[in-house]
């Protein structure tokens, strides 16, 4: 077995305090401020919630209109208003650091960043997520007096202390760092990331943090034992862990005393992959479709989504019967959004019918995100309406600084950019986020974005009613109304696509070819007037009466660009695989500067098990760029092969009885390559990695 000596690594240098950003603003008390539940659904596509689907001409339209179902959701729609025009970002990481910092996602990630990454030489902004010195939502609200805890999905960074919900001014937290884990097992497998990662996948990603703890997650749900369950609602799915944990939370709340309001942010795992579901509603869903007069599913990952959407409408009955029961209704706030558009290809599965495209792309089905607000703090006058005023991603935590009486200027932030300016790194963006927007959406008035450009990303911008589309453009196509299909299966079965287009081993992309990912090109750009063409199937790029508005648009988009802010992130590196297996015992969490961070202290290498020392010897060996490029070289191959196998099933005679096959585990694969190449093993046996600190 392979020596340890040379595992001394990075924990030395682990200094810094974990003291939550604080905020300079001061609250104010008139009335008592509103119960504020924020929930985030994740990669939920537009056709994929119950009040798009109102209208239903064909056949087709019209079992689209049964498969979906969330009464709770219509119900809170019709008590509430629907804000119509909400732009988000075409993928989840930079969608929710701009959530989460009020920044356009364009000033603060523009990619997804694995998040064991690091560059040494730029302490602020060198990691995945939102930069460190920016001061985050929680830390907002919190000095406003709220109590503020967060549940579910992060994807925001993790880094240092000062990167996860506690550093960003959340009491507490109960979550995952990336974009997936599995419901069961809860690692971070191919099926939930699609991708093998510097860890291996090896690790489990649930962690808790609070004022007396803070470290893994250790309960006896991390296991899939009750994946075979005929229970609707096993303890150990992920998703009912969430919701009992937010729960506790809504019920623990002094409702006494008003002047610390509970601000709730739960951030579902639905609906984003892997696709999996407690049987019970996999079962329920198609019997509930034939019984109300439509027919079987003819696929297997439709059917397991509007299963899991259904899971997630039932949850947020839960949710907020607990503030009903509570009391606190009549002042709550609750936001719904989803951080993207649904992913339309295999095994993502979303449908954003008729809007165009998917996640990934910055047509509408990418970046126009289903959002809507509701609760008793909404005035009667207005419940039931629809909000027309362009609001961005970014605004929420404007929207919720003013509700909470701060200014949601962020001093920490410039304080940071006169070092970072000294130092000739990026400088952090001000918050984007517009204040009035609350009030415009409540009071039914034109909104603060409605007369000016909206830089949706380096290639795209909003100028409404008018929409600029640049470049390379996935899955630049428009689903039906039933989505995926048996067409879809058999489209990708030949090859053709729509196959996952982050693919990627040991941070290495694989890229197939355009008609994988139904790729298509808007080159210097596609223009879209998307008030009246809301599907974008009317390219204006070419009609001489556009040509001055095109040529306006695309140098506005250019002089947007100068200030897209993408600092120097870093290489991932082994050493915060380490971290996890020893700080994080086995859990993913801050492996930078995380000195009084970590309740427990950190393991030492033998109090692993053997299958452990195996994986941190595998992931050692790893650092040999040649065992690297031997794993990035056969590991897709027999990878993509397995994906296409698992993905997804025709059943036109519904059929569609089992659920997904699950992967072979992907660690085993990654070892049969290095280990049992014999130039590898030598090497990896013989040889010391170099152990660069982070
Ligand atoms: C913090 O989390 C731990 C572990 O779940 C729990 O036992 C403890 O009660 C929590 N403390 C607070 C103050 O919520
Ligand atoms: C709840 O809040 C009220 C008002 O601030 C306070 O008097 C009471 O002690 C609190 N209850 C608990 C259990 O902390
Ligand atoms: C909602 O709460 C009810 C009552 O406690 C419970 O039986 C059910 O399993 C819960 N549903 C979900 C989706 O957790
Ligand atoms: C909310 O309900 C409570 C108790 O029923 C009541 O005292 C309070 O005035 C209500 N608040 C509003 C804003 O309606
Ligand atoms: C950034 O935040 C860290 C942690 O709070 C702090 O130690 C550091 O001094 C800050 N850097 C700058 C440039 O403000
Ligand atoms: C914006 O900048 C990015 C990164 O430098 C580049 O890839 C993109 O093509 C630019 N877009 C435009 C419209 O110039
Ligand atoms: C089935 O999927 C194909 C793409 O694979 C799409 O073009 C077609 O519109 C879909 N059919 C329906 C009825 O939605
Ligand atoms: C790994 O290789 C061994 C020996 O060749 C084989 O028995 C095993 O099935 C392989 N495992 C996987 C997951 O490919």
């Amino acid at each position: 077995m392979a020596n340890f000596g040379w595992l001394v690594f990075l924990l030395g240098s682990l200094q810094g305090s974990i003291a939550a950003p604080t905020s300079d603003a001061k609250a104010t008390a008139a009335k008592p401020k509103p119960h504020i539940l924020f929930l985030l659904a994740d990669d939920l596509g537009w056709a994929n919630i119950g009040f798009h689907r109102t209208s239903a001409t064909t056949e087709d339209e019209k079992q689209g209109q049964l498969e979906v179902q969330t009464p709770t959701i219509n119900q809170l729609v019709s008590e509430g208003v629907v804000l119509d025009r909400h732009y988000s970002y075409r993928i989840c990481g930079p969608a929710r650091s701009a959530l989460l910092s009020g920044r356009l996602a364009p000033h603060v990630l523009v990619k997804n960043v694995a998040v064991t990454a690091s560059n040494p030489e730029d302490p602020v902004s060198g990691f995945a997520g939102i930069p460190r010195n920016m001061t985050g939502m929680g830390a907002k609200v919190r000095a406003g007096g709220y109590k503020t805890h967060y549940t579910g999905k992060w994807d925001a960074g993790m880094a240092t202390p000062q990167h996860t919900p506690y550093g960003r001014g959340f009491d507490s937290s109960f979550i995952y760092y990336q974009h997936a884990n599995d419901y069961w097992n809860k690692k971070t497998g191919i099926q939930a990331t699609g991708e093998i990662t510097t860890c291996l996948n090896a690790f489990y990603d649930l962690m808790i943090e609070n004022h007396t703890y803070r470290g893994p997650y250790k309960g006896a749900a991390l296991t899939d034992a009750c994946k075979d369950s005929t229970e609707p609602t096993p303890y150990c799915y992920e998703e009912k862990m969430f919701e009992e944990h937010s729960l506790q939370i809504i019920n623990n709340h002094n409702t006494s005393d008003v002047e610390h309001p509970l601000f709730l942010f739960h951030a579902f795992h639905l609906l984003h992959t892997p696709l999996q579901v407690p049987k019970y509603y996999y079962e329920q869903i198609e019997k509930d479709v034939i019984q109300r007069g439509g027919k079987a599913f003819d696929s297997q990952n439709r059917r397991m989504l509007m299963a899991m959407t259904k899971y997630m409408d039932d949850t947020i009955k839960n949710l907020t019967a607990a503030f009903k029961a509570k009391g606190m209704w009549n002042n709550t706030l609750v936001v719904f959004t989803t951080d993207n558009g649904g992913p339309i290809y295999e095994p993502g599965s979303a449908n954003n019918y008729p809007l165009r495209g998917g996640k990934y792309s910055d047509f509408e089905g990418g970046v126009r995100t289903t959002t809507f607000i509701s609760g008793g703090y909404i005035p009667e006058a207005r419940r039931g309406h629809v909000h027309n005023g362009i609001v961005s991603v970014a605004d929420w935590y404007t929207i919720f600084s003013e509700l909470a009486g701060v200014d949601p200027r962020d001093t920490q932030a410039e304080e940071a950019n006169k070092w970072l300016k000294e130092q000739g790194l990026s400088l952090l963006a001000p918050v984007d986020g517009k204040a009035g927007q609350l009030d415009a959406t409540l009071g039914g008035t034109a909104g603060p974005r409605d007369s000016e450009p909206l830089f949706l990303s380096g290639s795209a911008l909003l100028e409404y009613p008018y929409k600029l589309v640049t470049g390379k453009q996935p899955y630049m196509v428009h689903t039906g109304p039933l989505y995926p299909n048996c067409s879809t299966i058999g489209s990708m079965q030949k090859g053709n696509g729509p196959d996952f287009i982050d693919f990627s081993v040991l941070e290495e992309k694989i890229d197939l070819g355009d008609s994988h990912y139904w790729r298509g090109d808007c080159e210097a750009g596609c223009l879209f007037n998307v008030e009246e063409d809301p599907s974008e199937s009317i390219d204006l790029s070419h009609d001489p009466a556009q040509k001055d508005r095109l040529t306006r648009m695309i140098s506005t988009l250019a002089d947007f660009n100068k200030t897209l802010f993408v600092p120097e992130r870093g290489e991932t590196h082994v050493q915060a695989c380490y971290s996890a297996m020893l700080n994080g015992g086995g859990h993913f969490g801050p492996f930078v500067d995380i000195a009084g961070y970590y309740s427990d202290p950190p393991r030492v290498i033998e109090d692993l098990s053997s299958k452990e020392k195996t994986q941190m010897a595998v992931m050692g060996a790893l650092t040999f760029d040649s065992v690297k490029k031997v794993v990035q070289k056969y590991a897709p191959k027999i990878l993509l092969g397995q994906l296409e196998k698992s993905c997804d099933k025709c059943c036109e005679d519904g059929s569609c009885d089992g659920q997904t096959q699950n992967l072979p585990d992907d660690l085993a694969l990654v070892e049969n390559i290095t280990m049992h190449h014999p130039a590898m093993h030598h090497q990896a046996m013989h040889q010391e990695p170099e152990v660069a600190t982070v």
